[in-house]
């Protein structure tokens, strides 16, 4: 588990940087590390501009003979008013392209968000590395 404090713009590149190189480290090929990287700089934009800081954590999750990667995007800020509308393709409260969201759930496995209003919001995402075996005793 990694823990990344997000509190300026520099903090995009490197959240693209370290999730980039968990995903490569675990198996993942080219195409899932740059989905993994285009998902990192959406939710970490959306908690600059929303929340103005927060964190984000990298966890290897199992499940039977799955690995993946698990990231947490957290804030303790203004919280997602309407989860349904806010993953509407197009939706945005902020003259912003409302495709961060959306696009972010398409590009991944797993996809929660919590939220609650001002206290903040914590978006999951899991992206599995399907039939990697497990060694197991
Ligand atoms: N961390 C957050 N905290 C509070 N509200 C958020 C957060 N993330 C997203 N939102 C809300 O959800 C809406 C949709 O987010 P989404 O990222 O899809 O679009 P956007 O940020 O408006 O535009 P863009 O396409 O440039 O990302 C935002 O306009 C905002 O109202
Ligand atoms: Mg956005």
């Amino acid at each position: 588990m990694e823990v990344h404090e997000i509190k300026s713009d520099e903090d995009i590149v490197l959240a693209r940087h370290f999730i980039r190189d968990r995903a490569k480290e675990m198996g993942f090929g080219l195409v899932d590390q740059t989905k993994l990287t285009t998902v990192a700089s959406e939710l970490v934009r959306n908690i600059l501009l929303y929340a103005g800081k927060g964190k984000v954590i990298t966890i290897e999750v199992k499940n039977g003979f799955d690995i993946g990667l698990k990231i947490e995007f957290i804030d303790y800020g203004p919280g997602i008013e309407n989860i349904e509308l806010a993953l509407k393709d197009g939706y945005t409260s902020g003259g912003g392209l409302g495709k961060g969201l959306p696009g972010s759930k398409r590009l991944v496995d797993d996809f929660f968000i919590e939220t609650e209003k001002n206290r903040g919001t914590k978006i999951t995402v899991i992206k599995w590395l399907r039939g990697v075996k497990i060694d197991t005793v």
